[in-house]
């Protein structure tokens, strides 16, 4: 799909210049009407988003719409069983198509002038357009889409990063998981008053989380250095390797990804003793997924683009969406999932499986709002990162190479 790319504003330009590495950010990337305009165009465009499950929409006809920002696509599944993404913007004169969120339907019809197209976006029929109209050349546009291990990611992208890295690599990685068995048990929002980017550096890094998680830390260890938590892992790998979990990634700070690679990590971590997973009391809080036959006492780290870091523990998953909504607004979206077989109230409560992100994010968010406020006063001066925020560095890296960089394929 061809979008039109806007030069990089000289503002953002001469900020990404004076940025000194070690650094954290200078104001004008948290509160510019400029920075904030490049960001939706080289940063959030140009990426992947986690946009559902393929399981929401198991059978021909299922739809479900997906929108970001001032986008929306329709994904729906045809009568091939094939999964189409597809800009829900009408080739007559661009109205939305579908405005039902998700259903069942044997084509859309455009509620303006009802243009019908078939399930894959061709066009079915246009009312007294004559016989000459090229319909071949007016289906709805298809927007790039993957499908990875059960999951849909959409770009917005001319000519999107690929997956083939991140499949060759982690496919048979994820394999024990089968994630593409799991169905979404819970989702909630929350908005937070803060530019998207300190959503993501929070996130990146557990050097808060000493003072700000007690919850979080009955379970993970990351509040710790990596010395201390070097044991728990060792200790931890045979009890991996034992449920036919790779224990390649324990220890390991992320993966380089290749040139033109969706940016990915994943890595592998103990909990503390006695935690099987991320719950209140360190007892199971769902079916154990896929092939696995007990705990570890781990959870792994996975990051599917950016904006998407994912927490897999043995029996549930934690999808987590940066979503920005202004310079200076974001939502913080948080998807549970669990085995597409469980029952709730039986296999798994909700209150319980969402206890330790829900109170977790409750805090992150008015630490992040009181970060947004600092970096808009006029006392603001960006101060040097520990060690222990090696990855929002990392995140900070790169955030400021894709900024500068001509989006792949747009016409600048
Ligand atoms: S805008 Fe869709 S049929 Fe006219
Ligand atoms: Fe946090």
């Amino acid at each position: 799909m061809a979008l039109p790319a806007r030069n990089i504003h000289d503002e953002t330009a001469s900020l990404i210049a004076r940025h000194r590495p070690g650094l954290a950010l200078a104001q004008g990337f948290y509160t510019s009407d400029t920075v904030y305009a490049d960001d939706i165009e080289r940063i959030i465009m140009q990426d992947w988003h986690f946009a559902g499950l393929a399981g929401e929409i198991p059978d021909p006809g299922d739809f479900m719409l997906f929108e970001l920002l001032d986008e929306s696509v329709i994904l729906s599944r045809g009568a091939d069983g094939m999964i189409h993404a597809l800009a829900n913007v009408c080739r007559h004169r661009g109205s939305r198509v579908c405005l039902d969120q998700r259903g069942t339907a044997r084509r859309f019809t455009c509620p303006y002038h009802a243009w019908v197209y078939d399930l894959d976006g061709s066009l079915r029929s246009a009312r007294l357009m004559g016989d000459d109209l090229d319909r071949a050349a007016l289906g709805l546009k298809k927007v790039p889409m993957e499908l990875f291990h059960g999951m849909i990611f959409v770009s917005f992208a001319a000519r999107p990063t690929s997956f083939a890295a991140i499949r060759a690599e982690l496919d048979p990685v994820l394999a024990p998981f089968a994630l593409e068995r799991t169905k979404i048990a819970c989702r909630k929002s929350y908005p937070v008053a803060a530019n998207w980017k300190l959503l993501v550096e929070n996130y990146n890094e557990c050097y808060h989380c000493a003072p700000a998680h007690p919850e979080f830390r009955r379970a993970h260890l990351t509040h710790m250095d990596a010395a201390r938590i070097q044991p728990f892992n060792a200790a931890m790998a045979p009890r991996a390797a034992a449920l036919g979990i790779a224990t390649d990634y324990i220890d390991k700070v992320g993966a380089l990804c290749p040139e033109g690679s969706v940016d990915y990590t994943f890595s592998r971590h103990s909990l503390y003793d006695g935690c099987a997973t991320g719950s209140e009391d360190g007892q199971p809080l769902a079916p154990l997924l896929g092939n696995l036959a007990g705990y570890d006492n781990a959870a792994s780290d996975l990051y599917v683009g950016l904006l998407n870091p994912m927490l897999i523990y043995n029996d549930h998953v934690v999808i987590y969406r940066f979503i920005p909504d202004g310079k200076d607004r974001s939502i913080h979206e948080i998807i549970w999932l669990v085995r597409e077989d469980a029952e709730s109230g039986k296999d798994y409560h909700p209150d319980r499986l969402t206890w330790l992100w829900d109170v977790t994010t409750i805090a992150d968010k008015a630490i992040i709002e009181d970060n947004q406020k600092g970096v808009a006063s006029r006392y603001y001066d960006p101060g040097p990162l520990a060690e222990m925020e090696a990855y929002t560095a990392r995140f900070l890296a790169t955030y400021l190479d894709r900024l500068a960089r001509h989006p792949q394929g747009a016409n600048e």
